[in-house]
């Protein structure tokens, strides 16, 4: 039997959680989310609890990181479903606000980004997404006030983002990657999954696929341009229509040309229909 997992409405309730937790001497870990939640997501609270004493999820989906174009209104809203997986996954707590409690009426103010942020890859695509991607996780941990926060290395470009802004405004709680998880035959877990058709689901696989063979030919000292060149082809065969595939520098996200430029990660975002999936995959390195 699992325990069952506070519900948190409002900033006041998530603070008194955490101080009744301090006050025990026991150490606190964020996982932000936007729920939907799968192994991905659980994976994230299992590493919080390899590193403190409670954990507490975040449940909140942020307008401000959607464009008017993208499905903020159709994104997958499962709250019932992701309690019982944040119980089953050992979390203590999911804070759970409301939009007017993120952004009561009149709040105006918004994280400025260069760096990490303006790499070229999902910035180009999405240029309003990580300033709303960062107002938001510079409030969660604000007011959880965490030893650490926890996110996946799926959303690479974000954890650096993240990374970064953290440090660049003093923000206390150290920021964790946690690894990908993966569908047996190698697809990256992600919340979008549930819009691919049964035949996009087959040929979803590809990203991967093409991304871990690059990774090794890479690692094995093939020139990069033509390694990348054959993995943007082999994505486009299987049906995608791809926004970038790219070999970059894995802690600046700066362009490199050949293998000692790195630690190296092969980065991709592409379109399956109507879909798009993003992944990477880290070039081994001695
Ligand atoms: O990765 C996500 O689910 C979101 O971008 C995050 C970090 C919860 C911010 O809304």
């Amino acid at each position: 039997m699992t325990s069952s997992v506070a519900v948190l409405r409002d900033v006041a309730a998530l603070r008194a959680a955490v101080r009744g937790w301090r006050e025990k001497g026991e150490r606190v870990a964020l996982v932000p989310t936007m729920g939907a939640l799968h192994a991905g997501h659980a994976s994230l609270v299992t590493e919080g609890l390899k590193r403190a004493d409670r954990v507490v999820a975040s449940i909140f989906v942020n307008p401000t990181q959607f464009a008017p174009t993208e499905d903020f209104s159709k994104y997958p809203r499962t709250f019932d479903a992701d309690l019982a997986k944040l119980a089953a996954a050992g979390a203590s707590a999911c804070f759970a606000p409301g939009v007017e409690d993120m952004y009561p009426k009149g709040f105006c103010t918004a994280v400025g980004l260069e760096g990490p942020a303006k790499a070229d890859l999902e910035d180009r695509f999405r240029p309003t997404h990580f300033a709303g991607v960062a107002t938001v996780v510079a409030k969660l941990l604000n007011q959880a006030g965490a030893d650490c926060a926890i996110f996946g290395e799926k959303d690479y470009q974000q954890l650096k983002v993240v990374a970064q802004m953290a440090r660049d405004l003093d923000i206390a709680t150290e920021i964790v990657g946690a690894p990908t998880v993966r569908e047996a035959d190698g697809l990256a877990m992600s919340s979008r999954n549930v819009y691919l058709s049964p035949d996009e689901r087959t040929k979803a696989v590809a990203i991967f696929g093409a991304l871990s063979t690059a990774a090794g030919r890479i690692a094995a000292g093939e020139v990069l341009g033509h390694v990348m060149a054959d993995a943007r082809e082999e994505i486009v065969a299987a049906g995608f229509a791809i926004d970038y595939i790219e070999a970059r520098h894995a802690e600046t996200l700066d362009r490199v040309a050949r293998r000692a430029d790195g630690p190296i990660r092969v980065l991709a975002a592409a379109k399956l229909g109507a879909t798009r999936l993003i992944d990477n995959v880290a070039v081994p390195h001695d």
